[in-house]
C-alpha cells in the first residue's frame, strides 16, 4: 500500500503515459501473448516432508539430501502417483470414493512495470462457490453443511458444502532453499490438521506461543522446519525456536508467500487471502476478506442479512442452499444478529461472511469466473509490495513456485498439488514463463 512512494515518479508517470499497462484489469488483458503451461496437479494423501525423507522413500530421500528435486525422478508421473494415492493403495487411510487422482490446470502469467498477473483455469463439475452453512433448528443454531469427509456428514447429520480453492505458494529462492527442490512439502508435516500425528485441541490450546495465551491457533497449520528446534518422524509442531531466534529468521526474509483464492470466502470480494507460511500459516498484516459468522460465547451468528435489503428476510430459506442466485453475506447487506427475531425452523446463514480486506492481507486481487464447467481465476499483485510478509517479484529473475487446488468440497490434505516449479519473469528457465506487457 505504500509502494507508490518507492517508485520514482517519472517511472510511474511514463507507465501511465504509455497506455494502460499500469494496474490493468487482469480479466481484460490480452492473454494470447502469454504461453500456456498445462500442469497436472495430483493427490498427495499423507506424503509429508517426514515421509519423503523416511524409510519408505529411501532413494528419493537420498537424492533430496543431495539437492535434487522431485521432478528429476517424478516428471510425468503425476497422474499415476495421484491415482495410487487417492484410491488408498498408499498414503491415504481415508480415501474419498470416486475422487479423481489428479486435475489438469492451465496457467499463464504476465507482468508490467508494476504488477504481476496470473491466470489459472481448470475444469470443475460444479461451481464450488459456497462454504459452510448454519441452520436454525429446535431453538438453536447448528452446523448445516460442511466438508465431504467431516464426521457430521458421514453420520448423515450435515449436508456437504465447502468452497473450491486455488493456491499459489511463492519463495524468493534463497531464504527457504529447500522450497526450490521440495516445493510445498517443506510446509507439510505429519502433525498438521488431518495428518496422522495431529495434536489434540487441548495440547494446541495449552501451547504458550501458538495456543490460547498467544497466537490463538485453533488448528495445527503448515510451518517451516527453519522455525523449529527439532523435527522428528511425527513432526515438531510444538518445538518452536525462541522469539529472538524467530525474529532473526523473519528479518532474514525466511517465509513463503501464500495466496489463497477461496471461491466463497474471498472470491465474492474479488480478492485472494494474502497469507504466508513461517512458524505457522498466518494471514498477512491487516484484515482478511472473510470472518467467521459465529459468536462462540453466545452460540449464535454474529451477523444476519439486513431484512430491509433482502426482501424482509434475515436468513436464507433452505431452498436457497448452494443457490448461485442467493445473496452473499457481505458488509453492505448485513446487520448485527438479532436473537429476539422470530427465527424459523430451517433458516440458513452462511457460517462465514465476506468483508473488504485491508492492509497487506489485501495485496492480491483475484477475479474469478465459472462458466461452461470451468473455473478461471485471475490474480494481480504488485511486483514488490513493500510489505515484509510478501515475496517480491523482480523482472528478469526466476522464482520457485508451487500450486494447489481444493476441489469437490474438501479441505486440508484432500487437495491436488504440483511438484516444485519455477516461474520466470522474462527469462528462459522454468515451466511458468511470465511475459512482459508493453
Ligand atoms: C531419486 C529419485 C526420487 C526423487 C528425487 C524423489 N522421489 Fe519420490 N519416489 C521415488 C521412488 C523410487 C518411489 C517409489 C516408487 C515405487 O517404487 O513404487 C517414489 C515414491 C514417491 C511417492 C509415493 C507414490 C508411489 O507411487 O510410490 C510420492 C508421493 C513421492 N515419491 C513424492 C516425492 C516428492 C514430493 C519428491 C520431492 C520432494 C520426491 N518424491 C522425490 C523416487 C524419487
Amino acid at each position: 500500500m505504500h509502494v507508490m512512494r518507492r517508485i520514482p515518479l517519472a517511472m510511474a508517470l511514463s507507465a501511465l503515459g504509455c497506455g494502460g499497462a499500469l494496474a490493468a484489469d487482469p480479466t481484460t488483458l490480452d492473454w494470447s501473448a502469454a504461453p500456456k503451461t498445462e500442469l497436472t496437479l495430483f493427490y498427495p494423501g499423507q506424503a509429508s516432508q517426514e515421509w519423503i525423507f523416511g524409510e519408505n522413500h529411501k532413494s528419493g530421500a537420498k537424492a533430496l539430501r543431495k539437492g535434487e528435486g522431485c521432478l528429476e525422478c517424478h516428471d510425468g508421473e503425476e497422474e499415476g502417483l495421484g491415482e495410487t494415492i487417492v484410491t488408498g493403495k498408499k498414503l491415504e487411510p481415508g480415501p474419498i470414493a470416486g475422487k479423481p487422482g489428479s486435475k489438469k490446470v492451465s496457467i499463464q502469467a504476465a507482468y508490467d512495470k508494476e504488477y504481476f498477473y496470473l491466470k489459472a483455469s481448470w475444469p470443475a463439475k460444479t461451481a464450488g462457490a459456497f462454504h459452510e452453512y448454519l441452520v436454525y433448528r429446535g431453538g438453536k443454531w447448528d452446523r448445516y453443511a460442511t466438508y465431504i469427509n467431516h464426521p457430521s456428514v458421514k453420520s448423515g447429520k450435515a449436508k456437504v458444502s465447502y468452497e473450491d480453492r486455488f493456491n499459489v505458494m511463492l519463495g524468493d529462492g534463497k531464504a527457504v532453499p529447500d522450497f526450490n527442490n521440495q516445493g510445498c512439502w517443506v510446509t507439510c508435516h505429519n502433525d498438521l490438521r488431518h495428518m496422522p500425528n495431529e495434536p489434540t485441541a487441548a495440547a494446541l490450546d495449552a501451547h504458550p506461543v501458538l495456543g490460547k495465551a498467544g497466537m490463538k491457533k485453533d488448528e495445527s497449520l503448515k510451518y517451516l522446519r527453519e522455525t523449529r528446534t527439532e523435527i522428528g518422524p511425527t513432526g515438531g509442531w510444538d518445538k518452536l525456536k525462541s522469539k529472538a531466534e524467530l525474529d532473526a529468521l523473519w528479518e532474514q526474509g525466511v517465509k513463503l508467500d501464500l495466496w489463497q483464492w477461496r471461491a466463497a470466502r474471498s472470491g465474492p470480494v474479488d480478492a485472494a487471502s494474502d497469507d504466508h507460511v513461517f512458524q505457522s500459516r498466518n494471514a498477512d498484516v491487516g484484515k482478511t476478506p472473510f470472518f467467521k459468522n459465529w459468536d462462540g460465547a453466545k452460540k449464535q451468528p454474529k451477523v444476519m442479512y439486513d431484512p430491509a435489503k433482502n426482501g424482509g428476510a434475515a436468513a436464507l430459506a433452505e431452498s436457497q442452499f448452494r443457490d448461485l442466485k442467493a445473496p452473499r453475506l457481505k458488509e453492505d447487506n448485513s446487520i448485527a444478529y438479532d436473537p429476539n427475531r422470530a427465527w424459523k425452523e430451517g433458516d440458513l446463514l452462511p457460517r462465514y461472511a465476506n468483508r473488504k480486506p485491508a492492509g497487506s492481507e489485501a495485496d492480491v486481487m483475484a477475479k474469478s469466473d465459472y462458466a461452461n464447467g470451468m473455473w478461471t481465476v485471475y490474480f494481480r499483485r504488485k511486483l514488490a509490495t513493500a510489505n515484509k510478509d510478501d515475496v517480491a517479484l523482480v523482472p528478469g529473475q526466476t522464482f520457485p513456485i508451487s500450486f494447489s487446488l481444493h476441489d469437490d468440497n474438501v479441505t486440508t490434505r484432500y487437495h491436488y498439488v504440483s511438484f516444485p516449479l519455477k516461474l520466470t519473469l522474462g527469462g528462459k528457465e522454468g515451466q511458468i514463463k511470465a511475459v512482459e506487457l508493453k
